[in-house]
């Protein structure tokens, strides 16, 4: 990825990372809340939405969940979800904090439901980050992962592969277009196997 693009959407920084984030909200609006639907959050549950940029899905989660917890390595991206969700940040149903896939720093079995929505093409190393939410999760709690196809480092089935390495169970995997001109989505479901 070039220098550029990294700084506007893949570790957003600076004054290109808040107009990356301002696109971000805008094109990927509509997958992130696929995402969420997808999850069929309730509201007893714990969310941890990993890599959550401008804060979209963040919000839509934390619409419908008891608990939700915003993990992203950037400051920029934190500060947009702090804006967005500042209601819910001062009521204490939003939590924000600096970290990534491998380090989500969230105790072991704390989550019901982990959200990832176009960061693991950035993950450095990804059976470490599945790892990192396969702890997070308590058994029986599920994972929804949402990447623009074009931009996987492998495809969408190696990638639920590695998933299943990393102790997932009952994998699905699809493709869902976006309206508009937002690329095709490769989507998957997976969940931390009940005890
Ligand atoms: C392309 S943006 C996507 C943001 C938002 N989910 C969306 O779809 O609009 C990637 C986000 O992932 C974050 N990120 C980068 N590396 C990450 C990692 N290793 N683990 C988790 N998030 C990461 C970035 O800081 C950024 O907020």
């Amino acid at each position: 990825m070039s220098q550029v693009l990294d700084r506007a959407f893949g570790h957003p920084r600076g004054l290109l990372g808040r107009l990356g984030g301002a696109l971000m909200a805008h094109g990927n609006a509509e997958t992130e809340r696929r995402v969420v639907e997808v999850a069929r959050i309730t509201s007893a549950e714990t969310v941890l939405v990993l890599g959550p940029g401008p804060g979209i899905g963040l919000l839509a989660a934390a619409e419908r969940a008891a608990t939700t917890i915003g993990v992203d390595p950037s400051e920029e991206m934190l500060a947009r979800c702090r804006d967005r969700c500042s209601a819910l940040v001062e009521g204490g149903t939003v939590e924000l904090r600096r970290g990534d896939a491998e380090h989500p720093g969230q105790p072991e079995a704390s989550v019901d439901v982990a959200l990832s929505v176009n960061n693991v093409q950035l993950w450095p190393d990804r059976a470490a980050g599945f790892a990192g939410l396969y702890r997070a999760l308590r058994p029986g709690g599920r994972l929804v992962l949402s990447a623009h196809e074009k931009w996987l480092p492998v495809s969408r089935h190696r990638l639920a592969d590695e998933v299943a390495a990393a102790g997932f169970t009952d994998l699905q995997t699809w493709v869902w277009q976006p309206p508009g001109r937002t690329p095709l989505a490769a989507q998957l479901r997976a969940y931390r196997p009940a005890e």
